[in-house]
């Protein structure tokens, strides 16, 4: 049986074959406002990834032969015994190669938001939050073309899911429960992909990966605000028996992804064109990067796990009984003290305005049209 935690109506669920508790009469008029204004907003953060008014795939080209997408510093391979192994030309092509699983791992994520939120489509009960999951599917799938794309001009084809991610993502979209969909996906996948997203954004060195990131994030902005609007209705009223069950499935959730998401074994696909062993090539990043490394890391800002960290404890989610789980990365104390700004809200926020004008001037030629 589904353990279902719900304490704000808005977030009532059916069965997902229910289709007959949809028609019920008296279903339409429960209707919840609170997520009318990210549903209406949708039409000021409109995007095409297939109009070049908005991000053209065929005006940037870019030497992957001769040049990284990402620094090197970026690339963990390159920073320890395994680029003794590579010559230059190979170090450029493995650091590629390394950012190409980095994006189709994102273009999954993307895959794996469609489903789920395509899933609350059947399970809510309520028409206005089930026409917020409904914007989102949409606002997904044009998350999936763009990456999609992106992909495709770079190197033709994605690389497969680690099998982590494909897990975790496969339990969270089947789960019955709102609250383990909305924790693992609104908040922990969404939250983590808006740092990867930051740190790309900041760092890479392909304008067209800039500019699509850039369209995502304004769109991604207004997934984490459902993540938080969920949290801020339910959190205080959790009973201590459901608080620990919450609390225990984002913490899993964290330690899932932190310890697997990008190790040399997710990425064991890139390797052999190497001669490179994953195996050894894990046993070579372990070497060179310590437990003391990753916590440096995790100093700055966008860093995808400090973000997660900040979404849960900012959420309420975090107590006494799972801080050691993050307090051995960061600084929990100084966390607290931050403002609630997500990762990336700055660029979201300028990336609204752009669009608001392009979508406003396309209004305009299409009104002299008519
Ligand atoms: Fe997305
Ligand atoms: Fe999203």
């Amino acid at each position: 049986m589904p353990d279902h935690i719900t304490h704000d109506p808005i977030y009532n669920t059916v069965d997902r074959d229910d289709f007959m508790a949809m028609i019920e009469v008296e279903r339409y008029a429960d209707r919840t406002d609170a997520f009318d204004a990210i549903i209406s907003a949708t039409r000021d953060h409109f995007w095409d990834p297939n109009d070049p008014a908005y991000i053209d795939y065929e005006a940037e080209p870019f030497d992957m032969d001769d040049d990284t997408l990402m620094p090197r510093d970026f690339i963990v391979e390159l920073n320890c015994e395994v680029a003794e192994k590579l010559d230059e030309k190979q170090q450029i092509q493995l650091a590629n190669e390394s950012t190409r699983f980095t994006l189709s791992s994102i273009l999954h994520g993307e895959q794996g938001a469609l489903s789920l939120s395509a899933s609350l489509c059947h399970v809510l009960r309520d028409p206005g939050a089930q026409e917020y999951a409904a914007n989102q599917v949409r606002e997904e799938a044009r998350h999936v073309t763009g990456f999609s794309k992106y992909i495709e001009k770079r190197w033709g084809t994605p690389i497969g899911c680690g099998a982590t991610l494909a897990n975790l993502m496969n339990e969270i979209v089947m789960a019955p429960e709102v609250y383990k969909k909305l924790v693992g996906m609104q908040m922990l996948i969404e939250g983590l992909a808006m740092g990867a997203f930051a740190t790309l954004h900041s760092r890479t060195r392909d304008p067209l990966l800039r500019r699509t990131v850039q369209l995502v994030m304004a769109d991604e902005a207004f997934h984490h605000r459902f993540g938080k609007i969920w949290a801020d209705k339910t959190v205080p009223k959790l009973s201590e028996e459901e608080h620990e069950k919450v609390e225990d499935w984002a913490a899993r959730c964290f330690q899932t992804l932190l310890f697997n998401l990008v190790n040399a074994e997710q990425k064991q696909a890139i390797y052999p064109q190497f001669g490179l062993d994953w195996q050894w090539v894990q046993g070579a990043v372990r070497e060179a990067f310590t437990d003391a490394d990753r916590r440096r890391y995790m100093t700055e800002g966008t860093n995808i796990f400090r973000v997660l960290i900040k979404t849960l404890l900012k959420a309420g989610i975090i107590t006494e009984r799972t801080r050691p789980v993050y307090a051995a990365w960061v600084d929990m104390e100084e966390l607290r003290r931050e403002d609630d700004e997500v990762a990336g809200a700055d660029v979201a926020d300028a990336t609204l305005i752009e669009l608001q004008e392009i979508n406003e001037k396309r209004r305009k030629i299409s009104r002299a049209l008519r």
